[in-house]
């Protein structure tokens, strides 16, 4: 592949502008040249069909494992440029969003592509607080997990099981049943968030308190004991709303790629959505604060500082919660996510690992090998010690990173169900397997010497009960 150097070179031996907004390809097994018109910075990949080095030829295909390089619809809702660290939604800077909205206000912007007015957001906000109770059955649904099933595995099943609650919700044209589904969606995900948390913990079920905000509803959810009413401390719930909004969505990825995939299948918006939590539940894609935590406590201290990014660079270890596909600048996410980390600290027992964290931060910024590889915080290297000091355990945080990415799945959701341009998703193959074997009889068949199985067993975990 040329690099952009030997680009720039070709330009500056001859390569002439014709300033016309088209690609020219010559496919040198012909020698026949294809002028393919440039769109948006792309072209598409149904035009490459046409090249062919002989009509009985399927015709050429783009190759690109993982996606990397490939748009796979047009959108409008969230803009990121990874260069200048630039996040928006609808236009809006996430700056803006965290510091005047609110997460259900920036959900309705996700959802709707507008700010609401007050009459909408008090009827949206309506909406949602009287849907976040969970059917009865939902409950004891639940009750029948294993008493430590992981809480993301409790959701997932959770999201997939509404859409038997709500069989309405199939007819996914209907302008009702989409408004009843994101109203659903957002206002009972925190609901079985926390049932999931309290089935951990052996501890009764909380129902929504529809006097709360979003936030301090599911810190009630979370945290009630015994008292008549749980009264949340401020500080720490609009903590949680600025986590919320930073998470609500981010263009392309895994999981709203998992979501857009499986909903273009036509399926109800809740068993779509259901497969988004699956592709967060992931390590690559929704652990990695967990991760973070156990590499600073594993520093323990900040004289062992330099060490550890000696090590890094060594290639021995990870700097957990630096570096990012899209974002070669400080993630704007991260830098939000500091400045409400003192208003945490506040309300909260102090954490030590923050000065670690901070630490480790400076040393890296001055340091060429992170800086030369553009390797800045990301979202993920504060938001885990927020969560601890809201004594959110590890396994929660990806259950916590979902709430708000629901809004955004929501979103995508409907606007590919909306776009002419999509259908089933669908994408091909390079086959290279073998081709039109003879079959052999079982005695005639040849292979390898070991027998194909399950490797030796581990010793079984104990479990409880039957
Ligand atoms: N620590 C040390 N070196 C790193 C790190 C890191 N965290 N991240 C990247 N590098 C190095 C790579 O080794 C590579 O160096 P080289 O060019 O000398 O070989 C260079 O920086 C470029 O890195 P890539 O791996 O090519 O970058 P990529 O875009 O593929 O990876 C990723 C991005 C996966 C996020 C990576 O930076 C990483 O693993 N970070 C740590 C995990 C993490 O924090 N993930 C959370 C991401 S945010 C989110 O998902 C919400």
């Amino acid at each position: 592949m040329a690099t952009e150097q030997q680009t720039r070179d070709a330009a500056a031996d001859g390569g002439t502008a014709t300033g016309s907004e088209s690609l020219t390809v010559t496919d040198n097994r012909t020698g026949r040249t294809y002028e393919l018109p440039i769109d948006d910075g792309t072209v598409r990949a149904m035009d490459l069909r046409q090249i062919k080095a002989d009509e009985g030829e399927f015709g050429m295909m783009a190759y690109d494992p993982a996606f990397t390089n490939t748009a796979s619809c047009r959108s409008t809702i969230t803009y990121i440029d990874g260069e200048a660290g630039v996040l928006e939604h609808r236009g809006y800077s996430i700056e803006q969003l965290c510091e005047r909205s609110t997460f259900l206000e920036v959900a309705y912007l996700l959802i709707f592509g507008e700010l609401p007015t007050q009459p909408q957001l008090d009827r949206w906000v309506y909406d949602i607080t009287h849907h976040t109770f969970a059917h009865e059955d939902v409950k004891q649904f639940f009750e029948g997990f294993r008493y430590d099933a992981h809480p993301m595995g409790m959701l997932l099943a959770g999201v997939g099981a509404l859409s038997t609650f709500y069989p309405d919700a199939k007819d996914i044209d209907d302008p009702e049943e989409r408004y009843m589904a994101a109203v659903r969606t957002i206002a009972k995900v925190p609901t079985l968030a926390a049932f999931s948390y309290r089935h951990n913990m052996g501890l009764p079920y909380v129902y929504p308190d529809n006097d709360l905000s979003f936030p301090e509803n599911f810190l009630s959810m979370m945290f009630k004991k015994t008292e008549v009413k749980y009264e949340p401390d401020p500080r720490l719930a609009r903590a949680l709303d600025v986590l919320f909004i930073l998470h609500a969505d981010h263009e392309q990825n895994c999981s709203t790629n998992a979501v857009r995939g499986v909903g273009s299948s036509g399926v109800d918006p809740y068993s779509a959505v259901a497969a988004g939590v699956a592709a967060l539940y992931g390590p690559l894609h929704g652990g990695a604060n967990e991760a973070v935590l156990r590499m600073l406590r594993a520093i323990g201290s900040v004289d062992n500082i330099p060490d550890f990014l000696e090590r890094v660079k060594n290639r021995e270890e990870k700097l957990m919660g630096f570096g990012h596909r899209v974002y070669k600048n400080y993630d704007p996410r991260a830098r939000i996510i500091q400045q409400h980390m003192e208003e945490v600290f506040e309300a909260t027992e102090y954490n030590p690992l923050v000065e670690i964290a901070r630490e480790l931060e400076k040393h890296a910024l001055d340091d060429e090998f992170f800086t030369s590889r553009k390797l800045y915080p990301n979202v993920d290297f504060y938001s885990g010690i927020i969560y601890e000091a809201l004594e959110i355990p590890t396994e929660m945080f990806t259950v916590i990173f979902a709430i708000p990415r629901t809004a955004g799945w929501i979103a995508q959701w409907m606007e590919m169900s909306d776009d002419p341009e999509q259908k089933i998703a669908r994408p091909r193959q390079i086959y290279t397997g073998e081709r039109e074997r003879e079959y052999a009889a079982i005695d005639e068949r040849q292979g390898p010497e070991k027998i194909v199985g399950p490797p030796a067993r581990r010793p079984k975990r104990q479990r409880r009960g039957a």
